[in-house]
């Protein structure tokens, strides 16, 4: 686990260098946000936002999205540049959040509380998060239970700090929902990430990829094909 991730101008830093790469990215959160809820919600909330894509995404698409990051360089910038994408940009830590309770249908996070160790950190986050969701909310964390995938990070993370993070299993996941003592009435887990990205990208393997323009349209539905030991990111939707 990175010691710096607790430090917003750690991210400060992280953002220069990989701001663009981030933006560019596919929106897989948003994504699912949309393909699982569709119509049925109308406002989002994303905790630990980073590049805003998926809230950016979220907006594109109809909803009133609000992203917020304790960063507050980061969201100045985004705010700045995006003024018109109709996404609240938020400044705020998520372990104290400013919103009243149940104030979005949606709360998400991608890859937030895998930057903490300390399960009191953890705890406080998602006991705001239950506080201001008032449908679903949902975590997704890197998947414990992809031994490949592990690896590459242990080795990434001796260069790269940002890949020093915590992973979760299934049963983790719920484990820290239980120490926080947040309620709701079912808890499912979607298997979400892994080699069908591949169809994101210009080409697989070298070779020239006819489909990426449309991956889109497929690859959420390719995800569940995987068995969970392949599966990049564990989702996790509690319906409270
Ligand atoms: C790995 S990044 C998440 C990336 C983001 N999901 C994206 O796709 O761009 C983690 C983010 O969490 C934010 N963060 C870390 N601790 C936080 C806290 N206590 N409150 C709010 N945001 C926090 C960091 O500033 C960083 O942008």
């Amino acid at each position: 686990m990175s010691e710096n991730f607790g430090e917003a101008g750690f991210w400060v830093d992280q953002w220069k260098e990989k701001l663009e790469g981030y933006l560019r990215a596919p929106a897989r959160a948003g994504r699912f946000i949309e393909g699982r809820f569709g119509k049925s919600v109308e406002s989002t909330l994303e905790l630990g936002a980073g590049s805003c894509r998926d809230s950016l995404y979220l907006a594109s698409r109809g909803y009133r999205a609000t992203a917020s990051d304790f960063n507050q360089q980061t969201i100045d910038y985004l705010s700045t540049r995006f003024p018109s994408s109709g996404v609240s940009f938020s400044a705020d830590d998520s372990r104290k959040l400013p919103f009243g309770d149940g104030q979005f249908d949606v709360v998400f996070h991608n890859g937030l509380i895998v930057c903490f160790d300390d399960d009191a950190d953890v705890s406080a986050i998602l006991r705001e998060q239950f506080r201001v969701a008032k449908k679903y909310a949902v975590l997704l964390v890197h998947n414990g239970e992809n031994a490949k995938l592990r690896a590459e990070f242990a080795r990434l993370g001796a260069s790269d700090p940002l890949y020093r993070i915590r992973f979760y299993t299934r049963a983790d996941v719920e484990r820290s929902l239980q120490l926080a003592g947040v309620r709701y009435r079912r808890l499912a887990f979607h298997k979400f990430g892994g080699v069908a990205d591949a169809f994101y990208g210009p080409r697989i393997k070298g070779i020239p990829n006819p489909l990426n323009g449309v991956a889109e349209s497929f690859v959420n539905s390719l995800y569940p094909l995987q068995p969970w030991s392949r599966v990049e990111r564990i989702a996790a939707v509690a319906e409270i």
